[in-house]
């Protein structure tokens, strides 16, 4: 089946995200997703890519209270509650755009960092390719990326056969109510690494099945 004629729309399942995440994962999905936050604290400009309802954007502008943050995600439900979740005290600037990433034209190394959390693994290899590429044009040097997002256990031990079906449900799930093209996690490393990014932190949770990521753009 081609799952990339079908239109993907999380605005389906945006208000109970939240609550099914913690009944599946209770906070490890949180846990990953902040992990290296203090990367960033001190960026200016970023990108924050499919960011869902809001959960890291609140932890992000609570941390670096003055940043220039750029929002951008296809769900119109999803943008509406993270606008929610920033701080009063926040006193930088956000840009909430409701758009497909694979269609926006990202300006050339416009952000100090970029943010995509639990987001490329909504992606087959060859969307990736083309769209890691755009991405990484949009950081400048000495850019930080952050990632936090599943790990593909390998199917052929005992060990990595609860994580693999947890994948397998969680991609049936969400092929089937929002209409995401992948079925696989797809490691970013690779294609980062063709466009002179390199990794400089990861923090493993739930034996490994989750991580959380940063690569730095070389000058
Ligand atoms: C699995 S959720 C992840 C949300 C959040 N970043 C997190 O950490 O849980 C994927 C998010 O990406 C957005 N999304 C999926 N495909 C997209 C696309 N092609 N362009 C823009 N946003 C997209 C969805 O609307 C959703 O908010």
């Amino acid at each position: 089946m081609n799952n990339k004629a079908r239109p993907v729309s999380f605005c389906r399942i945006a208000r109970v995200y939240n609550l099914l995440e913690k009944l599946v994962f209770k906070d490890a999905l949180e846990k990953t997703r902040i992990a290296c936050l203090d990367s960033i604290s001190e960026a200016k400009r970023i990108l924050l890519l499919g960011e869902g309802d809001g959960r890291f954007l609140a932890k992000l502008t609570s941390i670096n209270p003055d940043c220039l943050v750029t929002v951008l995600d296809a769900s119109p439900i999803m943008l509406a509650l993270a606008k929610t979740r920033v701080p009063t005290t926040f006193q930088g600037e956000i840009h909430f755009c409701k758009e497909d990433v694979t269609k926006f034209p990202f300006p050339f190394e416009a952000f100090d960092a970029v943010v995509s959390h639990f987001f490329l693994d909504c992606f087959t290899e060859e969307t990736l390719s083309d769209l890691l590429e755009k991405l990484s044009s949009t950081l400048r040097p000495s850019g930080k990326w952050l990632i936090a997002d599943f790990v593909e256990p390998s199917p052929n031990t005992l060990h990595s056969l609860p994580p693999f079906l947890c994948l397998r449900i969680l991609y049936a799930f969400f092929g089937l109510t929002c209409g995401i093209e992948a079925r696989r996690v797809v490691s970013p490393h690779k294609i980062l690494r063709t466009h002179g990014l390199r990794e400089s932190r990861c923090i493993s949770f739930s034996n490994g099945f989750l991580a959380s990521l940063v690569f730095i753009k070389q000058a």
